[in-house]
């Protein structure tokens, strides 16, 4: 059998460790070709691949990014897409997919699949919001960058007094504000599941600031909104599946803190930094269960699932169930460490 792999969406750390363990049980286990499509769904659709076998995936298992390259090209939208993908895959003879994405890669791999093309999905974004699996490789790694990132901003706000508002990523769900602000000693999480109130905002700061505390951080995920307000785009650019490129929140609240409260208020924006490098050891060793898993899926005939965490086991899920509904951050959840944080 011949499987053609690809990663698709933005890239995240643990990428080139689902790959390494996807050739390296194909090829020694089951006996499987492999052929790496370059740059997502457009390596498929300009027949752009590349043998791969176990020498060329050695050594990936630490390393960032995607050593086949990523981008958000939507086939559906590129003229006869699904036509052209048919068409290389018969070209270089290959039986199944995997592709490596979030919910856009994987919506085209659930299309193409009830289309006839044999897909098994791998979950993948930092931003942890895809269904159907209890997190994703990435996420954690992202968690880490952005706690780093702030305990490096809390000393700096302290010196000078400062609110701090930062960045982080996460379009419709705030996994990474929640779980960065609490590990990080944020005062305040704004995410995007729940609409806040500038004023409740900058009482809070008050607040702490009248009980003696000089300083503040502000953690805000970028896909957050004012009530009666909207989601903050600064470069207005829309992806081929619809997505506005969003980013800039934090200097919206910046600006207003500051003339509201007179509290000298800055921004930090971690934007890429929190998709680049390394992956902590979870997230190795998960997107290393994750490509196993999908290989062994690929083995069995199991198309148009999902590979998945559950609890602490790999699951199979219908990428249809997996792909019905972002998953969010709770209410509950969200109030959960609320001694601790004031919120929107
Ligand atoms: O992959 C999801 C994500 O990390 C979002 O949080 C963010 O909005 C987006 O990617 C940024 O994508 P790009 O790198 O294409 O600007």
């Amino acid at each position: 059998m011949r499987i053609g792999v690809l990663t698709g969406g933005g890239d995240c750390p643990g990428l080139n460790a689902v790959i390494r363990a996807v050739v390296r049980k194909g090829v020694v286990v089951h006996g499987f070709e492999f052929i790496g499509f370059r740059n997502g769904w457009a390596g498929v659709l300009e027949n752009n691949g590349v043998a791969m076998d176990v020498e060329n995936t050695r050594g990936l298992l630490h390393r960032g990014g995607t050593i086949l390259g990523t981008s958000r090209t939507n086939p559906y939208k590129q003229g006869d897409g699904t036509e052209a993908v048919r068409k290389t895959l018969a070209d270089r003879g290959v039986d199944a997919l995997i592709p490596i994405g979030g919910d856009d890669t994987l919506g085209v791999a659930k299309r193409l699949t009830a289309e006839g093309v044999p897909c098994v999905g791998v979950p993948k974004t930092i931003d942890n919001d895809l269904g159907g699996t209890d997190y994703t490789f990435g996420f954690w790694t992202a968690v880490q960058i952005a706690t780093e990132a702030i305990d490096r901003l809390h000393t700096t706000a302290e010196s000078h007094n400062r609110v701090i508002v930062v960045e982080v990523m996460g379009r419709h769900a705030g996994w990474i504000a929640l779980h960065a602000g609490v590990a990080g000693g944020a005062d305040v999480i704004l995410i995007p599941e729940e609409p806040f109130d500038i004023d409740h905002v900058c009482d809070v700061l008050r607040q702490r600031h009248e009980t003696g505390k000089t300083f503040s951080i502000v953690v805000v995920a970028e896909g957050a909104v004012p009530k009666d307000g909207e989601i903050t785009s600064s470069s207005g650019e829309v992806d081929a599946f619809g997505h506005v490129r969003l980013g800039g929140v934090a200097r919206w609240l910046q600006e207003e803190i500051k003339s509201r409260t007179r509290y000298d208020t800055r921004e930090t924006i971690l934007g890429h930094t929190q998709r680049g490098g390394t992956p902590l050891a979870y997230d190795r060793v998960l997107a290393t269960r994750f490509g196993l898993a999908a290989v062994d899926a690929v083995a069995t005939k199991q198309f148009g699932k999902m590979v998945a965490l559950r609890a602490t086991g790999i699951e199979l899920v219908p990428m249809e169930e997996a792909l019905a509904a972002p998953k969010l951050v709770t209410p509950e959840l969200y109030a959960e460490p609320g001694v601790f944080f004031g919120r929107g």
